[in-house]
C-alpha cells in the first residue's frame, strides 16, 4: 500500500513539477512580454516625440522657405530699383546739363528774331515775317520741352501761397496755342488753394495740351473745380478717342509717349507736382477725364 502511495505521490509531484515548470515558464514569458511591451511603449513615445519634433521642423522649414522666397523677391525688386535709380540719376544729370546748355543759344535765336523784326519791321516782306513766326513757334516748343526736362530732373521745393485756381488756370490758357476748332469750357466757380503757383500752372498746361493734342484740333475740353472741407478736385475732360486700355498703366511712366514730337515727360512732371502737394491724380476713359485731388493745405 505504501508502495502504491509513494507511486501516486511520485506521480503527483511529477505532474505538479511539470505544471509548476510550465507556470514558471509562462510567468517568465509574461515578464518578458511585459518588458518587451514596456520597451515598445517607450520606443513608441520616443518615436511620437520625434515625429512631433519632425512636424515642427517641417513647419519651420516651410516658413523659412516662404521667408527666403519673399526676401529673394524683395532683393530682386530693390536691386532693379537701385539700378533704375542709378541709371536715371546719370541720365538725369546729363539731360539737365544738356537742357541747361541749350536754353542759352535758344534764347539768343528767339531774341535775335525779335530784334530783326523790331529794327527792320518796315522792310521785312510778309513772306519772311511768316518764317519768323515759324522760327518763334519752333523755339517756344523747344523751350517748353527743355523746361519739361529740367522740371522733371530737378525736383525743386514748393513755394506755396494762397491762390485763386481760376487765376492760375487763366495764366495757363494764355501760354498755349488753342486751335480754332477747340472749345475750352472754363470752370464756372473759383476755389482757393494753398499751392506753388508755377507748378500748378504747369499741371494745367500739360493736361490741356494733352487734351488738345488727343482731339487732333477739334473738340471740347471741359474743366471743373469742386471742393469739400479738406480737398479740392479739378477735372480735365476731353472729347478725344481716349487712352488705349493697354497703355493706361504706362502713361505716367517717364519717357512714355505715343507722339512723334513728344518727350513723354508731361504726365510724369504732373504726377510729381501733385505728389509734392500731397495729392493724387487718376484717369478714366469714356470720356477721357483726368482728375486731380489736392488737400487745401497749408501742409
Ligand atoms: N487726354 C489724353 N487722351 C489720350 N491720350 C492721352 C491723353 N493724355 C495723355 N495721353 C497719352 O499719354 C502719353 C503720355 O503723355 P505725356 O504728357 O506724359 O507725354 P506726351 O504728351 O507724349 O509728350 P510731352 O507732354 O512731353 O510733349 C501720350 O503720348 C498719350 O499717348
Ligand atoms: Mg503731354
Amino acid at each position: 500500500m505504501a508502495a502504491i502511495n509513494s507511486t501516486v505521490n511520485f506521480g503527483q509531484s511529477l505532474s505538479e513539477k511539470i505544471l509548476l515548470a510550465k507556470i514558471k515558464r509562462l510567468e517568465s514569458e509574461k515578464q518578458r512580454l511585459w518588458e518587451k511591451n514596456t520597451l515598445q511603449q517607450k520606443t513608441l513615445i520616443t518615436l511620437e516625440r520625434k515625429l512631433a519634433k519632425f512636424d515642427e521642423i517641417k513647419e519651420q522649414r516651410d516658413w523659412l522657405l516662404d521667408e527666403m522666397t519673399k526676401k529673394i523677391g524683395e532683393l530682386n525688386h530693390y536691386q532693379s530699383e537701385f539700378f533704375k535709380t542709378e541709371k536715371f540719376t546719370v541720365i538725369g544729370e546729363m539731360a539737365a546739363r544738356l537742357a541747361h546748355d541749350m536754353r542759352n543759344p535758344l534764347a539768343i535765336i528767339k531774341n535775335t528774331v525779335e530784334l530783326v523784326k523790331l529794327k527792320h519791321s518796315s522792310k521785312i516782306p510778309t513772306e519772311l515775317l511768316h518764317l519768323f513766326v515759324s522760327i518763334d513757334n519752333a523755339s517756344s516748343r523747344l523751350v517748353f520741352q527743355l523746361d519739361e526736362v529740367l522740371n522733371f530732373v530737378r525736383r525743386s521745393p514748393l513755394e506755396c501761397d494762397e491762390y485763386s485756381l481760376c487765376d492760375i488756370f487763366e495764366s495757363a490758357i494764355n501760354k498755349i496755342v488753342i486751335p480754332d476748332q477747340i472749345r475750352i469750357h472754363k470752370p464756372t466757380n473759383d476755389v482757393c488753394l494753398f499751392c506753388d503757383r508755377q507748378k500748378i500752372e504747369a499741371v494745367f498746361t500739360n493736361l490741356l495740351m494733352n487734351a488738345i493734342q488727343a482731339m487732333e484740333n477739334c473738340g471740347d475740353v471741359i474743366t471743373q473745380f469742386s471742393e469739400s472741407n479738406e480737398t479740392i478736385i479739378f477735372t480735365v475732360q476731353d472729347s478725344g478717342p481716349g487712352i488705349p486700355a493697354n497703355m493706361v498703366d504706362k502713361i505716367f511712366e517717364p519717357l512714355f509717349t505715343t507722339k512723334s514730337r513728344g518727350t513723354g515727360l508731361g504726365l510724369p512732371v504732373v504726377k510729381t507736382i501733385i505728389q509734392q502737394h500731397r495729392g493724387t491724380i487718376s484717369v478714366t476713359n469714356d470720356p477721357t477725364v483726368f482728375s486731380v485731388s489736392l488737400p487745401k493745405g497749408p501742409f
